[in-house]
């Protein structure tokens, strides 16, 4: 399936509510009143539409660093898409395309993302879109009243340009 990234507009955000599904409550939240910033090297997110332009949900990103110098600066990548639009291929194309992103316009060398040991979707999500599974973070993420496991995953620059 072929999806669209656009900055996230105010009309929007009532599409993208999010906590719908297990890997995504964490509890009750505030509604998001401001776009996310689609500026790649700040914390930030975009919406995801099909090429029709209907809105299927939003991929967001964190920035992290793995030591003092500033080119150990990696985005760790998340997504959400509304359940009508999962199952058919935007979570993968998305996540693919977010990951075109930050190679083509900053200097990263390293893409991130973690999701719980037992969501499936994610797992096959993201390896269908280039990432390799890196090892277990264990006990790392607080979600419905325990501590869970997640995999780490990630797509290098030399990976993505092999591809
Ligand atoms: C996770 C998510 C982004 C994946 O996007 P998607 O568009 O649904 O996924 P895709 O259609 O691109 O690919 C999903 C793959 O997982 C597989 N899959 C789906 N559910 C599965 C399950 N329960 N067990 C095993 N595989 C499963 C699909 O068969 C497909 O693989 P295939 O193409 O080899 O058949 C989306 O489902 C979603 O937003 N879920 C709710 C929020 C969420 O979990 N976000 C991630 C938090 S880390």
């Amino acid at each position: 399936m072929d999806v669209v990234l656009r900055p996230v507009v105010a009309a929007d955000l009532p599409l993208l509510a999010v906590g719908d599904a297990p890997y995504d409550d964490f509890g009750p939240r505030a509604p998001r009143t401001e776009p996310y910033s689609p500026v790649l090297r700040e914390h930030g997110g975009m919406a995801v539409c099909d090429t029709g332009g209907l809105l299927l949900g939003s991929v967001s990103w964190i920035w992290q660093q793995w030591g003092p110098m500033p080119e150990s600066r990696n985005p760790m990548i998340g997504i959400g898409l509304r359940p009508e639009a999962r199952g058919r291929g935007a979570g993968t194309a998305a996540q693919r395309a977010l990951v075109d992103l930050f190679f083509r316009h900053t200097s990263v060398n390293r893409v991130e993302a973690c999701t719980d040991v037992e969501n499936l979707a994610e797992q096959r999500a993201l390896e269908k879109a280039g990432f390799t599974r890196e090892g277990t973070v264990r006990g790392a993420q607080w979600r419905d009243g325990a501590y869970r496991d997640c995999y780490s995953y990630s797509i290098l620059r030399a990976d993505w340009s092999a591809s």
